[in-house]
């Protein structure tokens, strides 16, 4: 077993971890689900570049990038502003929980990079994380607008 699948098993056991099932992301998913399709698209990803990574980094940072614990629908900020802090707030819950390494920092600060200027990924599991963030966010997006309009066609027949 790698190092990444080994960290991985240990993640989606922590109870601590589990708490994202609650909070909804991009329509059809949780952030618990979300974070695991960035984990895996990231190391696949990875692997298909031929690249040489931190597993064990690389599945604690992406399980951990959007570790900002609250629903966006029972918040009054808007979507740039979630877009803006919501990873230094999923670093500073991540950070009382567990003891981070200065690579899984920046795996969490920078995933929304460039919309966080100043935040740039500095690794290859960072550049992994942010761009396997951005794919699996659009496949969900996507898939909740078929959803709606399957249910809409459902309505009309
Ligand atoms: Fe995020
Ligand atoms: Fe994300």
């Amino acid at each position: 077993m790698t190092k990444f699948d080994e960290t991985m098993i240990q993640m989606e056991n922590d109870p601590e971890i589990q708490k994202l099932r609650q909070f909804r992301q991009h329509g059809s998913s949780n952030t618990y689900d979300h974070c695991r399709s960035v984990a895996r698209s990231a190391d696949r990803l990875g692997r298909w570049l031929g690249w040489e990574v931190d597993g064990e980094e690389l599945a604690r940072g992406a399980m951990l990038h959007d570790y900002y614990l609250y629903d966006t629908r029972d918040m009054t900020i808007s979507d740039y502003q979630h877009g803006v802090k919501h990873p230094e707030t999923a670093l500073k819950n991540a950070g009382k929980l567990y003891e981070l390494s200065e690579k899984e920092t920046n795996i969490i600060r920078s995933h929304m990079w460039p919309l966080t200027l100043f935040h740039v990924p500095k690794s290859r599991e960072a550049v992994l994380v942010c761009a396997a963030d951005k794919a699996v966010a659009t496949r969900e997006f996507f898939h909740s607008g078929v959803q709606a309009l399957k249910k809409r066609a459902q309505l009309g027949a």
